[in-house]
């Protein structure tokens, strides 16, 4: 593919490991950028992006109340029936939570984070070719608010825009927190494994600023909280962008999860993907074909990476 940079010149607005030397797309990574610069970035783009996005359902709201152990559930109307420009009227008030779902549907927004992903490239690809569907996802919110324990299927390059707020990640190798069975659950079925105060001795907690980042791969688990601590009147909005993409590598290893889930049904404990090599070679295409045709039987979409 050519590159973007050779035509349009270096992008002002990038992202960077914090540890370079050590970076891998394999596990969790603290991230430094300066997307929070970015005039797209800016809320009032924000404002006019979500009226763009408010017609399809992807402008979410989340019901007063949530905690990081809540189901992960949110909506695409606000609980008390606000507009968009009353949301972002009163977003300072305590506990405002709106989530911009799949902002690359709005080509601008697709333009930015295929740039951004395309900077990031040589450190992506020599580990995870073929990457696919970049997509981007906005959280705004005023503490005291929380993005409830969950997976996701995709990459992440997660970035601070605005605010505080702080980041739990789970290592996505660690099976102490979710088991095998419930990885394929989310993987085959979309069903996330419910979070238990015990887990958060294990995670890696970042607390970040504008500027900061962390990546973590398809299947980290990971929450959110913001706290009051920070706010001071005029800043009181928390921002982050989620940066998330696919790979050659997380959809064979989505096809390895979709052919496990039916042996294990079969009383088997098949090895989970990456630990052999050979295995996952047989498994792959079986679980792909499996997985299709489950999906053609259901009449159902499948998620973009399933199988
Ligand atoms: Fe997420």
């Amino acid at each position: 593919m050519k590159s973007m940079d050779a035509e349009q010149g270096a992008s002002p607005y990038r992202v960077w490991p914090a540890e370079p030397a050590s970076f891998s797309t394999r596990r969790m990574s603290p991230l430094r950028h300066n997307i929070n610069e970015h005039p797209l970035f800016q809320l009032s783009a924000l404002q006019a992006l979500a009226h763009e996005l408010m017609p399809a359902g992807q402008c979410r709201f989340q019901r007063p109340g949530a905690t990081q152990g809540s189901a992960f559930v949110h909506e695409p109307k606000h609980p008390q029936g606000l507009s968009i420009d009353e949301v972002f009227a009163r977003m300072e008030e305590p506990g405002s939570w709106l989530a911009l779902y799949n902002v690359e549907t709005i080509p601008r927004y697709q333009a930015a984070l295929d740039r951004i992903i395309d900077d990031l490239r040589p450190v992506i690809e020599p580990e995870q070719p073929g990457i696919f569907l970049v997509t981007g996802f906005i959280f705004i919110s005023a503490p005291p608010s929380v993005t409830p324990f969950h997976i996701d299927r995709e990459n992440n390059f997660w970035l601070q825009l605005r605010g505080r707020k702080t980041m739990n990640v789970w290592d996505c190798a660690d099976r102490e927190v979710i088991p095998a069975p419930g990885v394929e659950g989310f993987i085959a079925g979309g069903v996330q494994t419910p979070y238990q105060e015990s887990f958060r001795a294990r995670s890696s907690e970042f607390n970040t600023g504008p500027g900061d980042g962390v990546y973590f791969p398809s299947t980290s688990p990971h929450m959110t909280r913001t706290d009051t601590s920070w706010v001071k009147p005029g800043d009181g909005i928390s921002i982050s962008l989620g940066v998330n993409f696919y790979t050659s590598v997380t959809r064979r290893t989505a096809q390895v999860h979709q052919f496990n889930r039916i042996l294990r049904r079969m009383g088997m404990s098949p090895s989970y993907p990456g630990q052999s090599a050979a295995m996952d070679s047989l498994k792959a295409p079986l679980g792909h074909w499996i997985a299709a045709a489950r999906y053609r039987r259901l009449g159902a979409k499948a998620p973009p990476g399933a199988y």
